[in-house]
């Protein structure tokens, strides 16, 4: 359930209509609902209440946006970040460090020694050399690093291939063969408090069979590491779930999903840690944008060319994601559409055949579930400005992120004395 319905014929947000955001910031522009995130934020926390002790950290990758940030920790949700510019972020909305989860295969000797100093919570640890440098930087400022070790549990998300991360071929995590060797070396080391397990084998799961398979697997890993006598109180099952993305499509609910990990880990006696990103910020947003020109195509589908492209939401260039696009006025009428941007390349483009509302030059458009891996993957290909950000809450709305023109991009590059 989301904030962005119809009323009176037009598309709003909560109670903005959103022709007023287009006339007053311009587009493209993303377009979140505070209402929207809040719910999502409750229904997933709801969702998890039986399993006794959780632990929630919002993937700040999903949506790094300070403001978005600043509800969730409204919502008492910690961060999952991936880099010392998230725990930045995570820090500046108001997330105490003590709620932060530091994730990643690529963790720098830097960005290490800045958490530490930052006293995040948690390291999820990837790799045994990884756990050895931190225990090395943590012993040596007289600290011990608070880490879980990464497992992967070879089980196929059955995702698109981009985005699985629990496969033995992926770069995630230690084998699972390993995990409880690894585990116990670690645990020795002076500078590390080893004290769970953590494991995320994808994003936009849609069939919650393989979570429940790695998550077993988890179960059994801890098991015989307790065996060895080693503590294992922190039990991080990572984030995955999907969206519908597709107007009447069916998904495991958080409802479900909570009701699996509840069953599966009944009788662990662990907290439990989560990462969800998707889940929480995929439906609050929507890509905000105007039709410049439609012309004609192969067939009975004409180019409708948006002023938002692929460099705005890269999503179905990447991924070959589905996005539903809906007019902000629809007249009842349907066409058949082929969805571009007007970036120079065959990529871009948002969807072929499609049939979608009738819009015509200088109408307003909407992609649906553009919240999570949206603007923060947004970049400014061809020289176009990078896309703002705009929150909404009841009738109020404000820029959450402004629009960065060419020329501030411009301003920033140099020409070397000896090119002049
Ligand atoms: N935890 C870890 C360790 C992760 O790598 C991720 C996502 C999450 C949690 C959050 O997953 P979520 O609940 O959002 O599925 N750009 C891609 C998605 C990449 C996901 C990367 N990792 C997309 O647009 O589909």
């Amino acid at each position: 359930m989301d904030h962005f319905t119809y009323r009176d014929g037009v598309l709003h947000a909560e109670d903005v209509p959103l022709a007023e955001i287009a006339e007053a910031v311009g587009t493209p522009v993303y377009v979140y609902s505070r209402a929207t995130l809040e719910r999502h934020a409750q229904v997933f926390a709801e969702a998890l209440s039986a399993a006794g002790p959780v632990h929630i950290a919002f993937a700040v990758k999903s949506n790094p946006n300070l403001a978005v940030l600043k509800v969730l920790a409204r919502q008492g949700y910690g961060a999952d970040i991936v880099s010392v510019g998230e725990m930045d972020r995570a820090l500046a909305a108001g997330m105490p460090a003590a709620d932060i989860v530091f994730s990643g295969v690529g963790k720098t000797h830097g960005e290490l020694a800045a958490a530490v100093d930052a006293g995040v919570a948690q390291f999820n640890i990837e790799s045994e050399g990884e756990g050895e440098d931190l225990a090395r930087l943590a012993a040596a400022s007289g600290r011990r690093a608070v880490a879980t070790l990464r497992v992967n549990p070879n089980v196929d998300a059955k995702t698109h291939a981009k985005i699985s991360t629990g496969k033995a071929e992926n770069k995630f995590g230690v084998a699972y063969d390993r995990a409880a060797e690894i585990y116990a070396r670690l645990a020795a080391l002076g500078g590390l408090e080893m004290r769970g397990l953590a494991v995320h084998i994808g994003s936009q799961i849609t069939d919650l069979a393989p979570s429940r398979a790695a998550f077993e697997r988890m179960g059994d890993l801890m098991r015989d590491i307790r065996g060895a006598g080693l503590t294992v109180s922190h039990m991080d099952l990572g984030g995955g779930l999907g969206v519908p993305y597709r107007a009447g499509e069916e998904l495991p609910t958080p409802a479900d999903y909570g009701a699996m990990v509840t069953e599966v880990t009944r009788g662990w006696d662990v907290t439990l840690m989560f990462e969800p990103g998707r889940v929480i910020a995929g439906n609050s947003g929507i890509l905000l944008t105007r039709v410049i020109r439609v012309k004609p195509g192969v067939g009975n589908a004409a180019f409708v060319v948006l002023d938002a492209a692929m460099n705005d939401l890269v999503r179905p260039a990447m991924y070959d994601a589905w996005h539903e696009f809906v007019a902000v006025r629809p007249t009842g009428e349907k066409m058949v559409a082929n969805l571009v941007g007007p970036i120079c390349e065959t990529g871009d483009t948002f969807a072929m055949g499609r049939k979608i509302d009738v819009v015509e030059a200088s109408d307003l458009g909407a992609f649906r579930t553009a919240g999570a891996y949206g603007a923060t993957m947004a970049n400014t290909y061809n020289s176009r400005p990078l896309v703002p950000e705009v929150m909404v809450d009841g009738d109020k709305w404000a820029v959450v992120a402004e629009r960065i023109e060419p020329a501030a991009i411009l301003a920033a590059e140099k020409v070397p004395d000896w090119l002049e």
